[in-house]
């Protein structure tokens, strides 16, 4: 058995089935931001203004995280029940020699060019989320508890990139070659 089965390299199989990838970025990427949005809103709501001066740093740094949180949990949810279902029965055909499965669009291109979309504005949120935070690095005099917020803030900006480079560079392409291979 593999020892690090989410390990970094692991996605980068091109023989891996769509299903799998689908799987180990929800596993991956997916769990963790459905864990760590929640947390992380909390803490910001705790942090009071002392602890992360100047006040400006902290109303802005909840405005910028509130946005990144609310499209990414619209997004997730259209991947998770609306795009990665096509995938797996797209993966499905292919693994018992089928055709083209019926799917609720003509074609995935459709709700890849949505998520493409939407990944480029939760980027720009994110941009404006750096900003604010200047680069999540800590103001002098700062608390433990905001040092602690801004590097979970900082994970989850590296987070965000990686998943979107699996999805937009690995598992989108993979599954466009798939469905054009499809009888
Ligand atoms: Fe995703
Ligand atoms: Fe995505």
């Amino acid at each position: 058995m593999d020892q690090n089965p989410l390990g970094d390299d692991f996605s980068e199989d091109p023989k891996r089935p769509l299903d799998e990838l689908c799987d180990i970025i929800v596993a991956r990427h997916h769990a963790y931001l459905h864990r760590a949005l929640p947390l992380i809103r909390a803490e910001l709501a705790r942090l009071t203004e002392p602890e992360c001066a100047p006040a400006r740093l902290l109303t802005d740094t909840r405005e910028a995280f509130a946005d990144v949180a609310h499209q990414l949990q619209g997004h997730l949810a259209k991947e998770e029940h609306v795009l990665f279902p096509a995938l797996e029965a797209l993966a499905k055909a292919d693994r018992e020699g089928g055709s083209r499965p019926a799917l609720p669009f003509p074609t995935v291109l459709y709700p890849i060019r949505l998520m493409e979309s939407e990944h480029a504005r939760i980027e720009a949120a994110m941009e404006r989320l750096r900003q604010v935070t200047h680069a999540f690095v800590a103001p002098e005099g700062a608390s433990e508890s905001c040092r602690h917020c801004l590097s979970e803030l900082s994970r989850l900006d590296a987070d965000l990139r990686e998943h979107h480079r699996v999805e937009s560079e690995v598992l989108f392409p993979l599954a466009l070659e798939l469905e054009r291979r499809l009888p």
